[in-house]
């Protein structure tokens, strides 16, 4: 499973990629704002700051809701870097503009997936990725994991290259029950990802560990 950090914060993305695990970015426009990055200059120079950080997939979301906004931004975006992937919401606008990225040759990510029927399409479409938001629906009562297999047994059932992007991702059970169901991709903050490393056994044995080498050693 591909490991995508999930924020704009400069910090944090340069972080998780020295940890050596960082296969991409993703980012969405409320992520850009908690950065105070506004204005198109500042924006555009951002991601091509993320994507100078990272080697691998950074997704840049589109403001625009209508077919025509979405073409020009999207292409703008893709124009930056190579890593750029471009964000489009499941919207009917979103699958044409989607189809057309698929024809083009622009990688895209289909955004603010809470359902399989919106999956269906986002695949159909050609979409790189989807985003199934989990940790929305869990915040509704509904167990964003029940998504994630769900999709996963319709791609499977037709070979659809699009990849599941588990996104929304909360804390670590959320990316091992991800990892458990076969998503290709999680994306969360850099805390869920530090989280997986924690475990008391291990603190309690390295602690013995080392006071053992120490009484022999000095
Ligand atoms: O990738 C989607 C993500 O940014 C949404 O996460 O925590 O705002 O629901 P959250």
């Amino acid at each position: 499973m591909k490991f995508f950090i999930d924020t704009a914060n400069l910090e944090m993305i340069q972080e998780a990629q020295d940890l050596g695990i960082l296969d991409g970015v993703t980012t969405n426009p409320s992520l850009m704002a908690k950065e105070g990055i506004s204005g198109n200059e500042n924006i555009i120079n951002h991601y091509k700051k993320i994507c100078e950080i990272v080697d691998g997939d950074v997704s840049a979301e589109v403001i625009s809701t209508d077919f025509e906004g979405m073409i020009r931004e999207g292409e703008a975006l893709a124009k930056l870097h190579s890593n750029i992937v471009v964000k489009v919401p499941i919207i009917k606008d979103g699958i044409k503009a989607i189809k057309y990225f698929s024809d083009n040759g622009i990688k895209t990510n289909c955004t603010l997936i809470f359902s399989a029927g919106q999956a269906l399409l986002a695949a159909k479409a050609g979409a790189t990725y989807v985003s199934p938001f989990i940790g929305r629906l869990d915040d509704v009562s509904t167990d964003g994991m029940d998504l994630i297999a769900q999709i996963r047994d319709i791609y499977d059932n037709y070979m659809f290259d699009t990849e599941i992007l588990a996104a929304s991702v909360r804390h670590p059970m959320h990316i091992i029950q991800c990892a458990e169901i076969g998503a290709d991709v999680m994306t969360g903050p850099l805390s869920a990802i530090t989280a997986l490393l924690n475990h008391p056994l291990t603190d309690i044995g390295l602690a013995k560990f080392l006071a053992d080498f120490k009484k022999v050693n000095g």
